[in-house]
């Protein structure tokens, strides 16, 4: 199964963290995306979506990830069949703390997506570096669900 890796970054951290797991899932046969250039009609029940996507504003989605949502809510594709993990990023000095990951995983099960795994909330203000928590997160979901 291929393994689509889409990212969602404002400043670039998501970025980077899903450059990150192309290196960490190496063994797989994994291709990236930044969503400003995936179309949502891209998205296959044959493959395994891994969604990074950071928060901005006040608890909304990056600039990188408006136009896929977008749509998303436009066409309303029928992604039924289609699997997702995702890896939220923001920082809990905001009272809307990782809520980009959350809208943009909202968004993808209402048209019939299938979340799996752990939703994964990294904390700018936690101790732990995006890219080690990604990288735990990952294996845990490429064991349970790449193998
Ligand atoms: C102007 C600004 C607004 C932000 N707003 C939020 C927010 O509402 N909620 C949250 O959890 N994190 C928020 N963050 C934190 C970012 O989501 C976090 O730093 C993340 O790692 C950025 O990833 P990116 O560079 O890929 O966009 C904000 C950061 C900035 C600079």
């Amino acid at each position: 199964m291929a393994v689509v890796i889409l990212y969602g970054s404002e400043a670039g951290n998501a970025e980077a963290v899903a450059e990150h797991l192309v290196n960490v899932l190496s063994g797989q046969d994994v291709s990236l995306y930044d969503m400003m250039e995936f179309d949502p009609a891209d998205l296959e029940a044959d493959n395994f979506h891994i969604v990074v996507c950071s928060t901005y504003g006040d608890g909304e989605l990056p600039t990188g990830a408006s136009p896929f949502f977008d749509l998303l809510e436009e066409d309303e594709p029928d992604l039924s069949g289609v699997r997702f993990a995702l890896f939220g990023m923001g920082d809990s000095v905001y009272e809307t703390f990782n809520r980009g990951g959350e809208i943009m995983a909202d968004k993808l099960i209402s048209l019939g997506a299938e979340q799996v795994g752990e939703h994964a909330r990294h904390d700018d203000s936690g101790s732990v570096k995006a890219k080690d928590q990604a990288e735990e997160w990952a294996k845990k979901i490429a064991a349970e669900f790449l193998s």
